[in-house]
């Protein structure tokens, strides 16, 4: 891989699960990294490890709210002040936001979700635009969406509502942006075991998602993390305006008629052949062992 050393990354949401293993694995591949979240106990623990492990001349850690406007520009200021440059900016940072019926939804759940989810993109992509425009090189943007962005179940209705903004601001600043080389890609993880995904219940849930992702292990920060240093790395250079699925099959199953139908599709079918549907000529099946 053409990789990202020397480059500088800032990583929203980076103290805590895919932020802090994207951070990590940025640092293991030699770029400076200003980890940017809300928390600050776990942004001072992230900050320390990255440091006990060797990477302190590397890793900043700066409070942000990725809603607040001059915070994220002030994110930005410090990759810029502590190494020079920003060449990638992963805006990562999220919460479950609101639950429940949307007959419940009130208009202040709805703020607080949109603002940290969707306005925190923008405005990380705000910002993070005019600093790599005026150092005329280029960059790397990734957005987290999710694939609750991508169908109508999977996820409350306004963190898809948020994470399809997502997706849609990915595509739009990837155009406006291309001319000057800024590549603009987002990341849609299905269910990926961190600490968020964890609020929740848990056990149950874990083991619910793992019946209905196809892969048999469960999704982690490390695969965000390879995912993200793939669309950071010039590897993705002509790759602008994707969302990456990284789900372990999850939304590949769609219907999921193998599962529903197990004796007649997919690998545990009794019989291979083909059905010509209404033509009036006989199927020809054989029947397996
Ligand atoms: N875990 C999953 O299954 C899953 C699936 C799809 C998408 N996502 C998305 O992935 C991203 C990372 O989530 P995670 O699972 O690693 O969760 P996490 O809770 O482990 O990490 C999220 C981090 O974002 C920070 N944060 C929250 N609000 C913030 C704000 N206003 N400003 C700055 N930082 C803020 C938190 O403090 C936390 O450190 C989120 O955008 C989430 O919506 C997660």
């Amino acid at each position: 891989m053409r990789g990202i050393a020397g480059k500088t990354a800032v990583v929203t949401g980076g103290a805590s699960g895919m932020g802090l293993s994207t951070s990590m694995r940025f640092l293991e591949e030699g770029a400076n990294v200003v980890i940017a979240d809300y928390n600050p106990e776990t942004g001072a623990a992230a900050l320390k490890h990255a440091c006990d492990e060797g990477y302190r001349e590397r890793v900043r850690f700066i409070q942000t709210d990725v809603a607040e406007e001059t915070q994220v520009a002030g994110m930005i200021d410090t990759a810029v002040r502590e190494f020079g440059s920003l060449d990638i900016l992963f805006n990562n940072a999220g919460v479950g936001g609101a639950i429940g019926p949307l007959t419940e939804t009130t208009t202040e759940d709805w703020d607080y979700s949109m603002d940290v989810l969707a306005k925190g993109v923008f405005l990380g992509i705000k910002h993070g635009a005019r600093q790599m425009r005026r150092q005329s090189e280029g960059g790397a943007m990734i957005n987290t969406a999710s694939i609750a962005a991508l169908s109508g179940d999977g996820g409350p209705l306004v963190y898809s509502a948020a994470k399809a903004a997502v997706v849609s601001m990915t595509k739009s600043a990837a155009v406006e942006l291309a001319p000057d080389k800024i590549r603009v890609n987002a990341i849609c993880p299905g269910f990926i075991v961190t600490p968020l995904a964890a609020l929740g219940d848990t056990a149950g849930t874990q083991a619910a998602f793992q019946r209905a992702q196809p892969w048999p292990e469960h999704g982690s920060g490390e695969h965000i993390a390879g995912a993200a240093l793939y669309l950071a790395s010039d590897d993705a250079a002509f790759v602008t305006g994707e969302h990456l699925i990284v789900d372990g099959g999850l939304m590949a199953a769609g219907p999921e008629l193998s599962r529903r139908f197990p004796k007649t599709s997919g690998r545990n079918s009794r019989y291979s052949g083909v059905t010509r549907g209404s033509t009036g000529e006989s199927p020809d099946l054989r029947k397996l062992d």
